[in-house]
């Protein structure tokens, strides 16, 4: 086990699950944070993590009560993101949640006040903004490269988790749903770009009442009972005057939008997937042939996962480290419980539309988060430099 440093951020991890593996790998990338302590209600798993990352393994309540550990990595499933953040923040203990924040915008605000009355930090993810074509979309955006924003699109399609997550039915609950679960990627880059959401207005409906497992695992072969809409449109109404169509859906097999494009007064920008940190931004001025922005040789940009053979970015725990610095310099973090609570009460807002079938106001007023500059964004890597093997 490597030697404590003082200076840096103790990370304890909360939930040892798929995802844990991206966050847990990458977190050696960065200067300023230090992997801990794990936990998991399932103690083999916390095991199982603790030893390929030689770290200490401890049951929640212990690894909340530790004294090594500074921030609270929540990695939980989403129905268990509340009650874990607001223990850790009970705790004294900053912490950086996976999305949603939580599954209720109100317990979302609970967990954005009490940290604030606390005076400690709550971050969120999608850090993906943070990434090497965000900063750039977020960099032309602000240089006026399209003007201002008039209207676009927005697409999150496709078949759903079943056929490859062993135990997909969290993802088909309330709380769960195509909206809930992609939508923060899509809604955290709308807001990053063009400010605060006013209202909205969606329909909701579902492609299938029940779905088969078809994934290796526990659950092959056998059904569920579909709890939440999976085809969701719905029109945002940004504060700006923008107004996009967002649609995310878990019942389509094959598409050809684009995850992401802005039209404006001077010209329109597209975007790749805002899931991963990398990938192609492209801009045309006035209606000229696309300028493409390519990401590899950015920060944040170059293709590292899947590890065994690379076809994206991803770099999640960028917004741990973001977190950490902005601990030191007392600043805000910029993928924020702020943000992230919006985002929240955007897809609620979504849902909420999509039963009543009128438009539902957007009431929390959130800024855009500050642009992540080249220089601080290379700077929040360690000596390693980016690279790991
Ligand atoms: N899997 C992905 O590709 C992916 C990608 C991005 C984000 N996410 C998000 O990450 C989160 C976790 O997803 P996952 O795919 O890793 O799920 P998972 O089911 O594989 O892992 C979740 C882990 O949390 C543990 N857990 C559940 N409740 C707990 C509690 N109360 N206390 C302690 N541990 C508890 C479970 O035992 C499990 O090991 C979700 O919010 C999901 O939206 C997942």
């Amino acid at each position: 086990m490597h030697g404590r440093s003082k200076t840096k951020l103790g990370v304890g991890v909360v939930g040892c699950g798929n995802i844990s593996m991206t966050y847990l790998r990458n977190a050696a990338l960065f200067g300023e944070v230090e992997l801990r302590a794990c936990a998991d209600i399932s103690p083999d798993m916390a095991a199982l993590r603790a030893s390929e990352y030689d770290i200490r393994a401890l049951s929640v309540d212990a690894l909340l009560a530790d004294a090594e550990i500074d921030l609270v990595l929540n990695l939980t499933i989403p129905a268990a993101h509340f009650d874990i953040s607001f223990s850790a923040l009970s705790a004294g203990k900053h912490v950086f949640t996976e999305k949603p924040l939580a599954t209720s915008a109100s317990d979302g605000r609970r967990l954005v006040a009490e940290a604030a009355e606390r005076g400690l930090l709550l971050g969120s993810a999608p850090d993906t903004f943070l990434g090497a074509a965000g900063r750039r979309a977020r960099r032309l955006m602000d240089e006026g490269a399209i003007g201002r924003a008039v209207t676009g699109t927005a697409f999150m399609m496709g078949r759903g988790m079943e056929h490859w997550h062993p135990n997909p039915q969290f993802y088909y609950q309330p709380g769960g749903g195509p909206v809930f679960d992609m939508g923060p990627y899509y809604l955290t880059m709308l807001v990053n770009l063009l400010g605060p959401v006013a209202r909205v207005m969606a329909m909701a409906t579902r492609g299938q009442e029940e779905r088969l497992i078809t994934a290796e695992g526990p659950y092959r072969n056998t059904s569920f009972k579909v709890g939440t809409p999976t085809n969701v449109l719905s029109l945002l109404e940004f504060r700006s005057g923008a107004t996009i169509t967002f649609g995310a859906s878990w019942d389509v097999f094959r598409h050809s939008n684009h995850p992401i494009e802005l039209h404006g007064t001077e010209g329109s920008l597209r975007l790749p997937d805002p899931d991963t940190f990398g990938g192609t931004v492209s801009l045309s001025e006035r209606g000229a042939d696309w300028a493409d922005f390519p990401s590899e040789s950015e920060p944040y940009g170059a293709r590292n996962w899947p590890f065994a053979a690379p076809d994206r970015a991803n770099y999640r725990m960028l917004g741990v480290a973001d977190l950490s610095r902005a601990l030191t310099t007392g600043r805000k973090p910029r993928a924020s419980g702020d943000l992230a609570l919006h985002v929240l009460e955007i897809m609620e807002a979504i849902l909420a539309s999509g039963e009543s079938r009128e438009s539902v106001a957007v009431n929390t007023k959130v800024g855009q988060p500050p642009l992540l500059g080249e220089d601080e964004a290379a700077s929040l890597l360690g000596d390693i430099g980016g690279n790991l093997t």
